[in-house]
Order: structure tokens, then C-alpha cells, then sequence
């Protein structure tokens, strides 16, 4: 998955994976980020996602990154918000009260963008990226964040030889693997849920799991 491939999707507008209302997963567990009201948390490849507006409305300040400017400019547009860029820094970002998207490539991110946070939420992002890319994201992810940080993640589960990502399946045991040396991990809930996925079901998918998990960094 080059970021050619992203742009692309971007541009032509081939966005299935782009939901109209917030996961019911994140309204559910949530409250197990224990965000304080103003902490801020980060949302990585965040698209122009409506959990980013939900996250805000519960009081956090929304901190993502996401490669294309055309998800960010919608993003902003979308939701009448004044986004204003700044294109100086070494990761331009747009900023608008309580939101800050920067436009980059994640693996570029250093503690420096993520001073102070410690809770992060990832719907659609290590799901989008190819397994050799996973592991880096999982060791990026554990540079990244502090002891003690939380991690609310949710990840699809489906036989991977009945179509190709993206969305990938990240089956539990991947998980494990990729997560357990740095980070203590609670499976949280499981649903089948490929009755709300007619695109993976004209791809072949046969049965698709979605999960949500709770990382705490160690
Ligand atoms: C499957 S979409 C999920 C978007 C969003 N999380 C959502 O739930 O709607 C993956 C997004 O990640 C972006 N992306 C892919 N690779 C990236 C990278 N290395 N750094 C930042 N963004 C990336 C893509 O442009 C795309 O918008």
C-alpha cells in the first residue's frame, strides 16, 4: 500500500471505508481511555472520520494525522470549521479550535507531535496497512507512547485468502504478536458484522469479525 495508492482513493473519491456516523465501539468504551475533559487524543490516519467531532463533543482535543490534504480540506469544509494551515513546520497540519490534523506520513511522527498525549484511538488504521507495515506501525506505535497510555482499537477478522486489504485481517493472535511485548491487551467485545459490509461480501468475504481492544502501554 503505497501512499500513491491513498491519494488515489482520495481523488477519486473511493472512500467506502469513511462511515456517516461515529463507531459504536467508540461510544461504548470510551470511557476506558479514562481521557480527562481537555486531555487531548491522537487519531492516526484519521481521514476525515466522524469520531474525530464525536471525540471533540466529549470534551477532547483531537489530535490526527492523515496523508491526503483532500481528507483534511473535507474534514474542515464538511464540518464548518475555519481550519487554518500551517505549512512551515517540518509536518504541516490544519488547526481549527480544539482540532489539529497533521498532513504526513505516520511513521514521520515523533514524541515531539505527541507531547502530552496519552490516549489514542485507531478505527481504520492498522487495518489499512500490509502485514510488513503492521509491524512497524506496532513498533512505531510503542516508540510513540508513554507508560501507562491507553489505546482503543478496533480491527477486522476475516479469511485473508478469500479477497486482499485493504481492510486487512488483523485476527487476535497477529495482534498478540505485534502488541504483547510493549503494551497489556484486553479484547474487549467481538461482533459479526458482515452484514454491514456488502463491499467485502462482492469481494468473497464469507465472514468478518470486527473487535474492539484496549492496549495499555507497559
Ligand atoms: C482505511 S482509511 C481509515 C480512515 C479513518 N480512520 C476512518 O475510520 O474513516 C485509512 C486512511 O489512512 C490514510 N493513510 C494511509 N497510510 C497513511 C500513513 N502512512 N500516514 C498517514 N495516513 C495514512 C489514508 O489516506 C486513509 O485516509
Amino acid at each position: 500500500m503505497d501512499k500513491d495508492f491513498w491519494h488515489r482513493r482520495w481523488q477519486k473519491n473511493e472512500i467506502g471505508f469513511h462511515m456517516t456516523d461515529p463507531h459504536h465501539f467508540l461510544q461504548q468504551f470510551f470511557p476506558l481511555l479514562q481521557a480527562r475533559l481537555t486531555d487531548s487524543v491522537f487519531v492516526p490516519l484519521c481521514g476525515k472520520s466522524p469520531d474525530l467531532v464525536w471525540l471533540r463533543e466529549e470534551g477532547l482535543k483531537i489530535v490526527g494525522i492523515e496523508l491526503s490534504r483532500t481528507a483534511i480540506e473535507a474534514f474542515f469544509d464538511e464540518n464548518d470549521l475555519p481550519g487554518q494551515w500551517t505549512d512551515e513546520t517540518v509536518i504541516p497540519f490544519c488547526a481549527a479550535e480544539g482540532y489539529k490534523l497533521y498532513c504526513g506520513d505516520f511513521f514521520d511522527l515523533t514524541a515531539t507531535e505527541l507531547s502530552g498525549i496519552s490516549s489514542y484511538y485507531d478505527r481504520g488504521a492498522l487495518v489499512a496497512l500490509p502485514p510488513e507495515m503492521r509491524a512497524r506501525y506496532a513498533a512505531h506505535l510503542s516508540s510513540l507512547l508513554s507508560s501507562g497510555s491507553r489505546v482503543l482499537l478496533i480491527s477486522y477478522s476475516y479469511n485473508q485468502s478469500e479477497t486482499k486489504g485493504p481492510p486487512f485481517s488483523v485476527p487476535q493472535q497477529e495482534l498478540e504478536a505485534l502488541f504483547s511485548e510493549n503494551f497489556r491487551i484486553e479484547i474487549l467485545s467481538e461482533e459479526d458484522v458482515l452484514w454491514s459490509h456488502q463491499g467485502l461480501v462482492e469481494r468473497g468475504v464469507t465472514q468478518l469479525m470486527e473487535y474492539a481492544v484496549l492496549l495499555i502501554r507497559k
